[in-house]
């Protein structure tokens, strides 16, 4: 083999970037590949795009429910905790839940957002134009989810970057600006983060119930599931869900978007030529960068997957990167970088029971995003490396400088 094998499970493998070498030949030689574990039992990595709709179609066969979303194994307390949110749910108790959620995210309520999420984007240019330089993540990227996000839930605008450092601290515990690289204090900062983040939800679910707005937080504490309200702790559960989902994915897709356009600069000639092309584009961006990179099943029965044995009770893991380089359904053109991509039924969103709530969202806030910035900053540049983020879930930057000719 001349391809050299890494550890999915080490957060290390992708410090220098998705280590997609590696998977091109694992999709080629061994799709369902037995990734050991130096703290659990190993997990199968699922690669190809059709292995990856087959165990998202089917939550009766390869559950969220039984073993979390997550790949490490929870502790038993933390794990029926984990079992309140929606993510971590398998139908029926998921359909339910989500039906609440769902009418906050319906594509007319995006749609009545366009106006407001402009405006938003506008002035988050106005403050870094002006200065020809910025670090594109903290000024540009993260703040238009955080805005939204904070909005949408009904938190205070100056609270927000609450959220963000929670944020920070729970997807990126074993980044050692964040957390650290020893497991044992990585596990210690995502518990404090959550510590601070459900009193906060606590407090604003108290709000909430007395001076309800029309925001999702009010919808959520006022709502009926099978006959009953959300218990505290399902409210908190939500809440983060909601503050890591809707901020941390759309962030680095932004910069993670940018990166690829400033790396390609064919595609960001032919979009600046003809900008109908964005939507397309962005699909490609969301294609490319695949900011989720994995989520976890866990087999409820003895079944086979792409000729391998698995055992009930096995750990089956998704790989959406991957599934969206695969050439057996983006062509011989998988691994390069096309603005004009068409069709393009990536799976950066997930598939099936699961799908991404927020997707609606998203496309809107980098659709908006890079139409504000390519109107106004046409000749953004790198300025220097991006920072990644030390995590084997999320293919993060934590900063990317950029320059720019400065604009009014
Ligand atoms: C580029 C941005 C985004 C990406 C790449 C992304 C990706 C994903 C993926 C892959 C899943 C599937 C999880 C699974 O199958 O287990 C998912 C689910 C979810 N996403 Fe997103 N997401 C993004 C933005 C958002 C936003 C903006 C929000 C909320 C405002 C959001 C909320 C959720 C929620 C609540 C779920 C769970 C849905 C369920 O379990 O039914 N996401 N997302």
């Amino acid at each position: 083999m001349s391809v050299r094998q890494v550890d999915l499970n080490d957060a290390d493998t992708f410090v220098a970037g998705v280590p997609h070498e590696w998977f091109a030949w694992l999709r080629e030689e061994d799709p369902v590949h037995r990734n050991p574990e130096l703290d659990g039992s190993g997990f199968w990595a699922v690669t190809r795009y059709d292995d990856v709709v087959t165990v998202s179609r089917d939550p009766g066969l390869f559950s969220s429910w039984q073993g979390s979303a997550l790949v490490a194994d929870l502790p038993p307390d933390d794990l029926e905790g984990m079992r309140l949110q929606l993510i971590h749910m398998d139908p029926p108790e998921h359909t339910a839940l989500r039906a609440i959620v769902n009418r906050a995210f319906t594509p007319r309520m995006i749609a009545s957002l366009r106006d407001h999420v402009a405006e938003l984007t506008t002035e988050i240019v106005d403050a870094v134009a002006p200065k020809g330089e910025c670090d594109f993540v903290t000024e540009v990227a993260a703040e238009l989810p955080l805005q939204v996000i904070a909005e949408t839930l009904g938190v205070p605008r100056e609270d927000r970057w609450r959220l963000f450092d929670w944020s920070n601290r729970l997807i990126g515990m074993e980044d050692p600006e964040y957390g650290s690289e020893d497991a044992a204090e990585a596990d210690i900062t995502a518990k404090v983060a959550l510590v601070e983040m459900f009193q906060y939800a606590h407090e604003l679910a108290e709000r909430k119930r007395t001076e309800p707005a029309g925001d999702l937080c009010s919808v959520l504490v006022h709502a009926e599931v099978d006959g009953r309200r959300l218990t505290d702790i399902e409210f908190n559960m939500f809440f983060f869900l909601l503050v890591i989902a809707g901020n941390e994915t759309t962030r680095n897709l932004i910069s993670g978007g940018l990166q690829a356009l400033c790396e390609h600069p064919e595609a960001r000639t032919r979009l600046l030529a003809d900008p109908a092309l964005l939507p397309t584009t962005v699909e490609e961006m969301l294609r490319w960068v695949s900011p989720v990179m994995q989520f976890r099943r866990t087999a409820t029965r003895d079944t086979e997957l792409a000729g391998r044995e698995i055992a009930q009770g096995d750990k089956v893991v998704v790989y959406y990167g991957s599934a969206n380089r695969d050439a057996g359904v983006f062509g011989p053109t998988a691994d390069r970088f096309d603005g004009a991509r068409a069709p393009n039924n990536h799976l950066a969103f997930g598939f099936g029971t699961h799908f991404c709530l927020g997707a609606s969202l998203a496309r809107l806030e980098i659709r908006t995003m890079f139409a504000e910035l390519l109107g106004r900053l046409p000749d953004l540049e790198l300025a220097g490396a991006p920072e990644r983020l030390r995590s084997s879930f999320i293919n993060g930057i934590k900063h990317l400088p950029v320059r720019f000719t400065p604009a009014p």
